[in-house]
């Protein structure tokens, strides 16, 4: 496991056929879930989960190994590694949209703290979308964003300040239950070349978390690192991961029926 988290994508069509590629523990939570989505998204987090870990500490893919990494959660829905039955010096950090899903992976220490990692779409978002969720700041923002870049500008800026929170959030280990506009983002426009751009995230009760982000196509991701002094590189690629760029939106469960 090197020092910088590291992140990978993967979609439905890498994921295997079948649940023997998870623990016992998962498995049974799996079966718990009755409604596709649910359970499709749920899924395809944990393979994104295992296949970051895995390519991470050196393990190999396949279904017997992968099974040996388990992605557990928290009471409070934060989620964590255990390898064999023991827990993990990683920290882990995952998220699902329209058919692919993102894992960031480090290591624990004082010093790294929770990660946060979120996905989305640009999609439409309404004017009471960015009323309700975001600050005046951020507000300004998006609004500014439509003038200059027109619609695009305008869902772009209003889906990436609520990822931004999201991952904050995440971060803060306290997801949705806070009001999102106890975190305010400010994004720098200016992506490097590998793709990503700096963001700072102020949480009134903890100070400010760097994050990164970026565009690949009609996804944005985002990531944030725990509060402190200097400014963290954004994330590794783990190899392996599909192209985010090249990925397509897709709803695969959409009219399937609840599980029997
Ligand atoms: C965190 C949260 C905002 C993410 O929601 P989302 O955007 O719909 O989903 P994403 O795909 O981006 O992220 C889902 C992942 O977030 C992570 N997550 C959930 N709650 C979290 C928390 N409190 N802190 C950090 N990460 C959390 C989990 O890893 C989850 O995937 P998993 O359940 O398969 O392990 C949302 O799940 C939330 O607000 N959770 C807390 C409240 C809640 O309902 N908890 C249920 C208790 S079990």
């Amino acid at each position: 496991m090197q020092d910088r988290p590291a992140w990978l994508a993967q979609n439905e069509a890498t994921m295997p056929a079948g649940l023997d590629w998870l623990s016992p523990r998962e498995h049974a939570r799996v079966e718990r879930l009755r409604f596709p989505k649910r359970r499709t998204e749920h899924l395809l987090r944990r393979w994104a989960g295992k296949t970051a870990v895995a390519r991470s500490i050196g393990w190999t893919i396949d279904r017997a190994t992968v099974s040996r990494i388990e992605l557990l959660n928290h009471p409070g829905g934060a989620p964590y590694v255990e390898l064999d039955g023991r827990r993990a010096d990683l920290e882990v950090s995952l998220s699902d949209r329209a058919g692919t899903a993102v894992a960031l992976v480090g290591p624990a220490g004082s010093d790294s703290g929770a990660l946060g990692i979120d996905l989305e779409i640009v999609e439409s978002r309404s004017e009471g979308f960015v009323v309700d969720f975001l600050t005046e700041a951020e507000r300004t923002w998006v609004h500014a964003r439509r003038v200059r870049d027109g619609e695009d500008g305008w869902q772009e800026a209003a889906n990436l300040a609520w990822s931004a929170k999201e991952a904050a959030l995440k971060v803060l280990r306290v997801g949705l239950r806070a009001d999102t506009r106890t975190v305010e983002v400010t994004v720098d426009e200016s992506r490097r070349a590998d793709g990503w751009a700096a963001m700072v995230l102020t949480s009134a009760a903890v100070g400010v978390l760097p994050g990164w982000w970026r565009r690949d196509g009609v996804f944005l991701l985002t990531v944030a690192y725990p509060p402190g002094s200097a400014r963290p590189d954004p994330p590794a690629v783990v190899p392996g991961g599909v192209d985010l760029a090249a990925a397509v939106p897709i709803h695969s469960w959409m009219g399937r029926a609840p599980l029997a």
